[in-house]
């Protein structure tokens, strides 16, 4: 193997990205990067830090000492980081300094899958598989509602599935209404809606189109 396997994988929060990332990255034996908690760390830093979230230099400095090694899910995964995240991720300079990690990750041999909002489009566009990973709002805050109340509401989010999907839809808008790398399909992305679908249904078509491009 002279070349990395690159599988990139995009969608918006709660979409299932996340399980099936892991999932293909167990079966192909690759790397797995969640580049979601690269920001998510960053605005950890600034949170714990107290500066304000819009301080760029801070959050850049804060993005050049992140580990990839040691982002620690357990830490990261409460919902006002992610909130926190969604604002950091709309600076370019953060952006420039965390793309470049995730870029040296995704090209280091066997290959690595690399789950996010911008994987297909500018982190990896040579990859040689790209998903976007979608399903309805209501889905996803229905599923994001199941994960919480399975947790015991430990996560520090209000288990209201009305406030679940406001905020969903906030942060849709976000991601997807920013300038710099918004989150939208590559032109090239295989369109996974899994709405309809468990996680076992998403996984074999998820599969069959890994399949597919490795033998391309
Ligand atoms: O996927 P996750 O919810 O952990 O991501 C948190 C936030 O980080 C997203 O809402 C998004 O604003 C930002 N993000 C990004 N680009 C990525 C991954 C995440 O802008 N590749």
């Amino acid at each position: 193997m002279t070349q990395p396997f690159i599988i990139a994988i995009d969608g918006p929060a709660a979409s299932g990205k996340g399980t099936l990332s892991r999932k293909l990255a167990a079966r192909f034996d690759l790397p797995h990067l969640d580049t979601g908690l690269t920001y998510r760390a960053v605005a950890h830093a600034l949170l714990e830090s107290g500066k304000p979230l819009d301080d760029e230099d801070v959050a850049v400095d804060a993005a050049k000492s992140i580990d990839l090694g040691k982002l620690d899910r357990n830490v990261l995964a409460v919902h006002t980081i992610g909130e926190a995240a969604s604002k950091v991720a709309i600076m370019p300079y953060v952006r420039v300094t965390l793309v470049e990690q995730q870029k040296a990750f995704a090209n280091t041999l066997p290959g690595a899958v690399l789950d996010g909002r911008d994987i297909g489009t500018v982190v990896c566009p040579d990859a040689q598989v790209k998903l976007y990973v979608t399903a309805s709002p209501q889905e996803r805050a229905r599923r994001r509602w199941l994960e919480i109340q399975e947790r015991g509401n430990l996560s520090g989010i209000e288990a209201e599935y009305e406030t679940i999907l406001t905020d969903i839809k906030k942060r849709d808008e976000r991601d997807m209404g920013r300038a710099d790398s918004p989150l939208k399909p590559a032109e090239d992305a295989h369109l996974l809606d899994t709405s309809q679908m468990d996680i076992e249904t998403a996984f074999a078509k998820a599969l069959s189109i890994v399949k597919q491009a490795q033998l391309a």
